[in-house]
C-alpha cells in the first residue's frame, strides 16, 4: 500500500508556482458539456478527481483529450445525459453536471451523490434551485432526474452559501430562458473562475463573486481558451506546512485577496507575512501563538484549511479554539494528530487545541482529502518518522505532494508499506 514516510525536522525554504485549482476545474470542465464546440482549458491539475471528470464526459461522447496541464473538451457530439452510476459514485463533483446537462439538453439523471467522511453532504439548495427554474426533479431509487422543456428564468435565494449550488444554478440559467437572480450566493473566487470561462463562452454574468448574482441566458454558448486560477488551498497548505516548520516560503500564481482570512491569522499567530501581485512569502517566527479561528463562506476563514492549520496549531504557545461553521464532521484529523502527541478536545463543531512542546512521529492514517494534508503537516513538525497511510484521499487534491513538499526542503518519500 502507498504510503508516505517523512523524517521531520526539515524547514521549508524557497519559491513554488502553485498549479490550477482543483474546485475550479471541476465545474469548468462539467460546464464544458453546455457548449457546442471545442474549449482548451489550460493549467489543469493532475488529480483523481479531473481524471473522474474527464472518464464521465468521455462517457457522456465529448472528446477529452490532455497534453500536459492543457485539456482539449469537444461537446459537439455530446449523446447521453446519464451520468454513469459507477463514475458519479467516485467523485461527489460529478453533481456539477446536473446544471450543465439540464440546461443543454432539457433532462439529466444523476445518480445521488454519496455523502462523505467530513458529512452528510446533501443536494437539497441544488434540487430547490432548479425546480425553481422550472425543472420537474424526481428522487428515487438513488437516482435523481430533472427534466425540462426549457429552463425559465427567476429569483432563487439559497438559504445558505452553498458553493456547488451557486455553481449549478450559473450554468443551468446561462441557457435558461429570461433573467436569473441568485441570492445569498456563495462568493468564492472558483465562483468568479467558472463565470469568467462561462462569459468567455458568450454567457451573460453579473455580480459573479458578490452575493447576488445576475444572468441573462442566451440560445448557445461557443467554444473557447481558459487558463483555471491556481490553487488557493495547496497555497495555503503549502504555506502553513513553511510556518510550522520553521521555514521561508514564497508561493507564485494565487492572489492574496483569495487567502485574506489565513493571512490575517497567520499574523495574529506571529508569522511574517509579505505580498504582491499573485504572489505571496510566509517567514516563520518558530515559536508562534495560539489564535481562535472559525471557518466561514469566503472570504471568512475557508474550511478547506481548518485542518492544516491545526496541525500548525498543535505546537503553538498557548491555548486556541477552532469551530468549524461549514462541514458537520471536519475532525477526522484530530484522533490521529493526537496519537502524534497533540493535546486536542473535540466537542461538536468546536475543537480545544493546548500547545505542545513537540509532536512526535507515527504511523497514521488519514480518512479525507484535507485531513491527510494536516497529517503530513504533523509529520514535517514531529521529532522522528511519520508514515502517512491513505494517500488516495491526497492525491485527490494535492498534485503529487512529496514531490511538491521535497523541492522545498522536506525529508520525505512515497514508499510501499
Ligand atoms: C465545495 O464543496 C468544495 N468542493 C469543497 O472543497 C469546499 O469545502 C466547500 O465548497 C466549501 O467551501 C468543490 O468545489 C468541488 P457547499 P460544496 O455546497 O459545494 C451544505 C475540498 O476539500 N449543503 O458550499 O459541496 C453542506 O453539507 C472540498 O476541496 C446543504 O446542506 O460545499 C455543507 O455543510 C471539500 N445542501 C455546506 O452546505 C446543499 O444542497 C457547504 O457546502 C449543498 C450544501
Amino acid at each position: 500500500m502507498d504510503a508516505l514516510a517523512i523524517t521531520g525536522g526539515s524547514s521549508l525554504f524557497g519559491e513554488t508556482r502553485i498549479y490550477g485549482a482543483k474546485n475550479a476545474a471541476l465545474p469548468i470542465l462539467a460546464a464544458t458539456v453546455m457548449v457546442e464546440g471545442t474549449c482548451v482549458i489550460d493549467d489543469v491539475p493532475h488529480l483523481e478527481d479531473v481524471r473522474v471528470m474527464a472518464e464521465i464526459l468521455r462517457a457522456l461522447g465529448a472528446t477529452v483529450e490532455r497534453s500536459g496541464l492543457q485539456v482539449t473538451v469537444d461537446s459537439t457530439n455530446i449523446r447521453l445525459t446519464n451520468v454513469p452510476a459507477d463514475l458519479m459514485q467516485r467523485m461527489r463533483s460529478s453533481i456539477f453536471l446536473m446544471g450543465p446537462l439540464l440546461a443543454r439538453f432539457g433532462e439529466v439523471r444523476v445518480s445521488k451523490p454519496g455523502g462523505c467522511v467530513i458529512g452528510q453532504r446533501p443536494v437539497d439548495y441544488h434540487l430547490t434551485g432548479m425546480r425553481a427554474l422550472g425543472a420537474a426533479v424526481e428522487e428515487k431509487h438513488g437516482y435523481i432526474r430533472c427534466t425540462a422543456r426549457r429552463l425559465q428564468g427567476t429569483t432563487v435565494t439559497l438559504d445558505f452559501p452553498s458553493v456547488g449550488a451557486t455553481e449549478n444554478l450559473i450554468m443551468a440559467a446561462a441557457l435558461a430562458d429570461g433573467v436569473t437572480v441568485i441570492e445569498n450566493a456563495a462568493r468564492e473566487p472558483e465562483i468568479i473562475d467558472l463565470a469568467n470561462f462561462l462569459k468567455s463562452c458568450g454567457a451573460l454574468i453579473e455580480g459573479a463573486g458578490e452575493t447576488m448574482i445576475q444572468v441573462t441566458g442566451v440560445h448557445h454558448l461557443t467554444g473557447t481558451q481558459h487558463r483555471i486560477m491556481g490553487d488557493r488551498i495547496v497555497a495555503g497548505t503549502v504555506l502553513i506546512a513553511a510556518a510550522a516548520t520553521g521555514g521561508r516560503v514564497t508561493v507564485e500564481n494565487v492572489s492574496p485577496a483569495h487567502l485574506g482570512s489565513l493571512l490575517a491569522k497567520m499574523r495574529e499567530s506571529g508569522m511574517r507575512v509579505e505580498t504582491g501581485r499573485d504572489i505571496i512569502t510566509v517567514e516563520s517566527s518558530r515559536a508562534w501563538q495560539s489564535v481562535d479561528l472559525r471557518t466561514e463562506p469566503f472570504p471568512g476563514f475557508p474550511t478547506d484549511l481548518q485542518a492544516p492549520f491545526m496541525a500548525m496549531l498543535t505546537t503553538a504557545q498557548g491555548t486556541s479554539l477552532v469551530r468549524e461553521n461549514v462541514f458537520e464532521a471536519r475532525f477526522k484529523h484530530v484522533n490521529e494528530l493526537t496519537r502524534m502527541g497533540a493535546d486536542i478536545s473535540v466537542d461538536l463543531r468546536t475543537a480545544v487545541i493546548r500547545g505542545v512542546d513537540k509532536l512526535s512521529g507515527a504511523r497514521v492514517e488519514c480518512s479525507d482529502l484535507r485531513g491527510g494534508a494536516a497529517l503530513v503537516i504533523a509529520g514535517l513538525m514531529a521529532d522522528g518518522v511519520t508514515h502517512v497511510e491513505g494517500l488516495h484521499h491526497i492525491d485527490r487534491g494535492y498534485q503529487s505532494i512529496e514531490m511538491h513538499l521535497r523541492d522545498l526542503g522536506a525529508d520525505i518519500e512515497r514508499v510501499q508499506l
